[in-house]
């Protein structure tokens, strides 16, 4: 799948940077050309002689290129490729990259590049959560940068969390994803997943029992066949897909915010089992129970509508397809839902709990679609996802 393609590659400065090393490899196994980039102090990490004997290419670090000019400028070097990797991602190199930085060869080659990113961030736990980080992550994102990882686990530093880099495997998955050639390429698509959870406190929330299953193997479906995926989830209990954009969201609220700031897109798909309520009187603190308080009375007041807004609103993707989990008269309720909803499609289901749907690996759906209605047998989740990813690819080509 790799075959012919050309990845920059930029090795940033933290101890993941030996990974680099095993990624360049992989990444010459199946096919593809490296030119690799060392920033500073990623030469601190690993030599730009192993760098080099290893991607069989002259690396390109700030000592040399950025007098270099003549023989390659940056940014010729920043056009030539069809991806651009970074891995390490770190704190600092993503929030260069966020601010439009240009103080160095890596980051004047991000900035200015038209190609697309792939960013693998590793750092300590404490800065991947702190909220700088975070801030400049949903920039990236925001921008259309990819990511992979990090993962949780021991870090070198002794700590242990979220901030390892994904392995070389998973970089190549996403890296794969990334470039797949297919029917939807050019296309954007967004997808929300997942539940969402509506606090009740600083320590309660109330959710509900989806998996994220489903949406997961959707845009992982539409990433293969092409599409650039940007990925809306709530606290899901499956792994996100490789090679999307991923936007955590918890609250219904912050999903519609990042639904609408992910706009435009070519089609979007509405997996997600959103809380129709949220808590309208919400505690900034912990609710106590103590002898004399009657127990709390909780206020709801109603979300709004993700799938009708977008399918009523504009820019309205080409394609909107919502889902309906029903216990009864499924095809009735879905159908009425379609219409009240405005949506194009409908993929419906029966998540009585004898299904055993709801959390499952299987799903039996039933499109629903203004020329009418079709049953298809029952079939695993990612089974249904590839279905209905070519069916997206044949009404948007
Ligand atoms: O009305 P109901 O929740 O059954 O509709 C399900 C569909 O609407 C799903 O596609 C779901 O993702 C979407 N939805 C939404 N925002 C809500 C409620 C549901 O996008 N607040």
């Amino acid at each position: 799948m790799l075959a012919g393609k050309r990845i920059l590659l930029i090795i940033g400065g933290g101890i993941a940077a030996y990974k680099a090393l095993d990624l360049i490899r992989r990444i010459k196994e199946r096919g593809a050309a490296v030119t690799p980039v060392l920033t500073r102090a990623g030469t601190e990490f690993v030599t730009p002689l192993s760098v080099a004997a290893l991607a069989g290419a002259k690396v390109h670090t700030d000592l040399f290129d950025l007098t270099d000019e003549a023989s390659m400028g940056h940014i010729a070097l920043s056009r030539v490729a069809d991806l651009i990797v970074v891995a390490p991602a770190t704190a600092d190199l993503m929030a260069k990259m966020a601010q439009g930085r240009a103080d160095d060869l890596a980051s004047t080659l991000l900035l200015a590049t038209d190609t697309r990113v792939l960013i693998a961030p590793a750092m300590n736990v404490r800065m991947w959560t702190h909220p700088a980080t975070l801030r400049n992550l949903a920039t990236l994102t925001g921008d259309g940068v990819l990511t992979i990882g990090p993962n949780e686990g021991d870090m070198a530093c002794g700590e242990f969390g979220p901030g390892r880099m994904a392995e070389p495997p998973e970089i190549i998955a996403a890296i794969e994803a990334a470039l797949a050639d297919g029917p939807l390429r050019g296309k954007h698509v967004l997808v929300t997943s997942g539940p969402t959870q509506e606090p009740i406190d600083p320590v309660r929330y109330i959710a509900n029992r989806s998996s994220g299953a489903q949406g997961t193997a959707i845009a992982q479906a539409l990433a293969a066949l092409g599409a650039r995926v940007t990925f809306i989830t709530g606290p899901a209990s499956v792994p996100p897909p490789d090679g999307v954009t991923v936007v955590p969201v918890q609250t219904a609220q912050e999903m519609l915010a990042a639904v609408t700031a992910a706009l435009p897109a070519d089609a979007a798909i509405f997996a997600a089992a959103v809380a129709d309520w949220r808590v309208q009187n919400a505690s900034d603190h912990k609710i106590k129970k103590t002898a004399a308080n009657a127990p709390p009375v909780l206020r709801f007041a109603e979300n709004p509508d993700i799938l009708a807004t977008v399918a009523k609103g504009t820019p309205r993707p080409r394609l909107v397809v919502g889902f309906a989990a029903e216990t009864d008269d499924v095809i009735a309720q879905a159908t009425q839902k379609r219409a009240r909803k405005g949506c194009d499609w409908i993929v419906a289901n029966d998540v009585r709990p004898e299904t055993g749907i709801m959390g499952g690996t299987d799903n039996a759906v039933t499109l629903i679609t203004e020329s009418g209605t079709e049953s298809w047998p029952r079939m695993g989740k990612d089974a249904v996802a590839r279905k209905l990813a070519a069916r997206i690819a044949g009404a948007l080509t």
